[in-house]
């Protein structure tokens, strides 16, 4: 359905968990968070439903993210669940592909459609800083097994930061020369943790890598092409690019709040309802979506929560 603003909302991003295996420095505290009683989450049904409802509201596309989908337990009958609904044409999830060398097969079988593997570093000792716990070499085993287990598509986010891994763009980038992957470069939000790291601004990856050309844009990703190579690189400017008029999307958070807006703290209570009332709920947000954000202006998002409880 379109919200007031004349914008189509076909995409519904879930998220199944605050929870996450790694404790990345802009996203979770050090000491992570604790557990909530799992009755404070949406149960494998009430995703289900609240997907349902949402279909019937024009949503089409679905992606789950957590924190951390994979550390859902029940995470497959999820996505069973969830990719079994007759209108939900895609079913994606973001993952930070730690626990893909074992999930990646059952993903595959359970519906899911395609990935995105959230990756800041090509290198071994910087993963282990950024992340505070992760090994990097779990998720290169995770990417290949992903690979096969036949997903294809499969894109990396990679959110850039100064003195973190500016000096690696290049190098994310020569990926796309060799392989048919799409690098997606993400500007850092500040929101949550967000502000302990900086900001380094996308047009970044352009003057690193000169000889990329456009191609066509997808969703709120400005695209370019690496000469002769046969992959993507991708480019999502929250901050220098406001790309809130081609906004398609609504979240719910683990906990069952729809949320119009990343950067709103406006929440709408899904859990609970049915049917009509569910439906008439998510409409109401879909209405209710702000116009734009305006963290270029204020330099914070009023998102109201870290990023690891919405979902990126
Ligand atoms: N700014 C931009 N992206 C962020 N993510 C987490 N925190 C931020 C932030 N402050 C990203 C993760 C992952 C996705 C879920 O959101 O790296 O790719
Ligand atoms: Fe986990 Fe992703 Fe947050 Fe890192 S950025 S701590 S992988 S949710």
């Amino acid at each position: 359905m379109r919200d007031r603003c004349a914008r189509n909302i076909t995409y519904l991003r879930l998220s199944v968990t605050d929870l996450c295996s790694l404790r990345c420095r802009y996203c979770m505290p050090a000491d992570g968070v604790s557990k909530r009683d799992h009755r404070d989450v949406c149960s494998v049904e009430e995703l289900a439903e609240i997907t349902r409802a949402a279909v019937d509201c024009g949503i089409r596309k679905v992606r789950l993210t957590g924190g951390e989908p994979l550390v859902r337990r029940g995470i497959l009958m999820i996505c069973q669940g969830i990719s079994a609904i007759g209108g939900v044409e895609e079913l994606c999830l973001t993952t930070n592909g730690v626990a893909l060398s074992q999930l990646a097969g059952p993903l595959k079988e359970a519906g899911v459609d395609r990935l995105n593997v959230s990756l800041d570093t090509l290198r071994p000792d910087r993963f282990a800083y950024m992340t505070r716990v992760g090994r990097l070499d779990d998720v290169f085993r995770g990417l290949k097994a992903a690979e096969k287990a036949g997903f294809t598509g499969t894109k990396l986010n990679v959110v850039l930061m100064k003195d973190f891994n500016d000096d690696e763009i290049s190098d994310f980038v020569d990926l796309t020369r060799q392989y048919p992957v799409e690098v997606r470069f993400i500007e850092l939000m500040p929101i949550g943790e967000g502000r302990n790291a900086q900001f380094l601004p996308a047009r970044a990856v352009l003057d690193a890598c000169p000889d990329l050309f456009p191609a066509e844009t997808s969703g709120v990703a400005r695209r370019y092409r690496p000469p002769g190579g046969p992959g993507l690189v991708g480019l999502i400017e929250p901050m220098s690019h406001r790309f809130c008029a081609d906004c398609d999307r609504i979240r719910v958070t683990a906990d069952g709040k729809l949320k119009p807006c990343l950067h709103s703290d406006q929440e709408i209570p899904l859990r609970g309802l049915h049917g009509e009332a569910l439906r008439r709920a998510i409409q109401d947000g879909i209405a209710a979506k702000p116009e734009r954000h305006h963290m270029n202006e204020t330099g914070r998002s009023e998102a109201g929560r870290s990023m690891h409880q919405i979902g990126g």
